[in-house]
């Protein structure tokens, strides 16, 4: 495998991505994690990840000592570069020209470049750059701006890069950590077969015969969760789906009618109880927390309920992403606490069961595919365990949460109406706490302002606007305020991901 130090940088997890995608497993640690705990991976090479900071300030971070001479090839990029080069002996200053977005290599070169052809655009984001190398270091390409922007010392595998290879812009960047997998030998045996083999070998191991409880949501991650447990643990799982009163229109029944063929499945009503926890919260966090919290004392009552002396497991579908954004172990700074890892209750009484934490989104989706989960379920848009809550902005109740259920319902509707539901990765409606004045057949209108937010996205860690057609756009609005008559004004949300997030709290 390859481990990747994170020295703080957001698109330290697309690296580990792109390793995924080229079939070698990959995983993030905090930049300054210790020898031992490297080692223990065995990994066969090492990435130090960009970051914020400058290589020449106090207290910059740094691996920890005896890591940068580990006999193995190191790949540094960006801030990853500029400390790997300060080590071995060159200098680093900050750059009179900020260097930020799209730019074009000149005079590329060496192991990291081969097969590389023609026009190589390189993104790039930094304010220091390498003014001098010690001899042993070939310099590999250059921009206009930068007279370093790589360099290499084939003999003791030390590579250092300036640009991004990790982001979509910079298109050849995936050639590249191919050939940086190559140099490592690093196997290429990550695939959804042996994911499976060994997710169903580590639960029976880690269970034994124990009882095992699942949050099913509805969702891809849960149900494909639900699948494998029934295959590797059989009737010692019981699923519960709670209805937190924050679902889409018609969710409950849907969701019922489709994971009732799964398994052992209980359906609990607990829209009060969530209601009530939820009343008066208004900050975004503290309404994740809340939900996180009451969802936990759901399942502690069904356990109860289910086994005199308790169920020991809680199995939640929890994904690598939302471990990394909840700074589960990196140096990532906190985005949004996920409200199924940042938000557990100090007084668990489970033992948690998380089998897909380090796996991405699209990998849950080929294990879905080869567990045979039907399709509507496993391309359907991903939905926040904190469901509407975190779609009403500010304070959650009954009255809001009901009218954004019709907005809702009359987008996704549409949108599959239209076939653009495929075509976006995920489609929300906002209920603002705004007010706007409108008038409707001669009568002043005071009523609320709703936002429309469709997004294409293959990771949701980052993610574009989706550019619906504006004929449909005019119609859903319509549709809207003519059918919902608490809302009298419609927008789209033209942001991306970053430098906004997908959903708006
Ligand atoms: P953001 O808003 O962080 O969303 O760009 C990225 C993806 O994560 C979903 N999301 C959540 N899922 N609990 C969840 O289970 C949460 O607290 C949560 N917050 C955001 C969001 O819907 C999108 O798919």
């Amino acid at each position: 495998m390859i481990v990747i130090l994170d020295f703080g940088s957001q698109f330290t997890r697309l690296i580990a991505r792109r390793f995924r995608e080229l079939h070698a497993f990959s995983v993030i640690l905090p930049g300054n994690a210790s020898l031992e705990e490297i080692n223990k991976l065995e990994p066969h090479g090492i990435v130090l990840s960009g970051g914020p900071s400058s290589v020449y300030d106090a207290g910059a971070p740094r691996p920890a000592d005896g890591v940068l001479e580990m006999p193995l090839p190191i790949l540094g990029i960006c801030y990853g570069m500029n400390y790997l080069a300060q080590h071995l002996g060159g200098t680093v200053e900050a750059s009179p020209v900020r260097e930020y977005g799209k730019s074009i290599l000149t005079n590329y070169s060496g192991q990291l470049f081969e097969g590389i052809a023609g026009e190589v655009v390189a993104w790039m984001s930094h304010g220091d750059t390498v003014k001098n190398l010690p001899a042993e270091l070939t310099v590999t390409c250059a921009t206009s701006d930068t007279p370093i922007a790589g360099f290499e010392d084939y003999k003791t595998e030390r590579y250092g890069i300036q640009f991004h290879p990790e982001v979509v812009h910079t298109p050849q960047g995936i050639k590249l950590l191919e050939n940086f997998l190559s140099i490592c030998q690093a196997p290429r045996d990550w695939r959804a077969e042996t994911i499976i083999e060994d997710l169903i070998a580590d639960i029976r191991a880690k269970v034994g015969a124990d009882r095992v409880l699942l949050a099913v949501s509805g969702g891809v991650d849960s149900s494909t969760l639900a699948l494998l447990l029934a295959k590797a643990i059989g009737d010692q799982l019981t699923a519960v789906f709670v209805d937190h009163g924050l679902l889409r229109l018609n969710e409950r029944d849907e969701v019922e009618k489709a994971l009732r063929p799964l398994g052992d499945l209980r359906v609990v009503d607990a829209r009060d109880q969530f209601l009530e926890a939820l009343a008066g919260v208004a900050e975004p966090e503290a309404k994740r927390k809340i939900v996180g919290r009451e969802f936990i004392r759901v399942f502690e009552a069904q356990a109860r309920d289910l086994a005199a002396d308790g169920v020991k497991w809680l199995a939640q579908g929890t994904l690598y992403p939302d471990v990394i954004e909840s700074a589960g172990g990196t140096g990532a700074a906190n985005i949004k606490s996920h409200h199924n890892v940042g938000g557990l209750p100090d007084d668990l009484e489970f033992k948690l069961l998380e089998p897909f934490r380090l796996l991405f989104k699209d990998e849950v989706r080929e294990v879905a595919k080869l567990l045979g989960l039907p399709e509507a379920i496993r391309m359907r848009h991903p939905f926040p365990g904190p469901g509407l809550s975190i779609r009403v902005l500010g304070e959650v109740t009954p009255e809001k949460v009901d009218i954004l259920q019709r907005v809702d319902a009359i987008f996704i509707q549409a949108l599959r109406e239209y076939g653009l539901y495929d075509g976006v990765s995920q489609a929300l409606a906002v209920l603002t706490p705004v007010q706007s004045v409108g008038v409707m057949g001669d009568f002043r209108t005071y009523s609320y302002l709703v936002a429309l937010r469709a997004v294409t996205t293959s990771d949701f860690m980052t993610a574009d606007w989706a550019r619906l057609p504006l004929e449909f756009l005019e119609v859903v609005a319509q549709r809207i305020v003519n059918s919902v008559p608490e809302v009298n004004r419609v927008v789209y949300d033209i942001t991306s991901k970053p430098p906004a997030t997908i959903e708006w709290e």
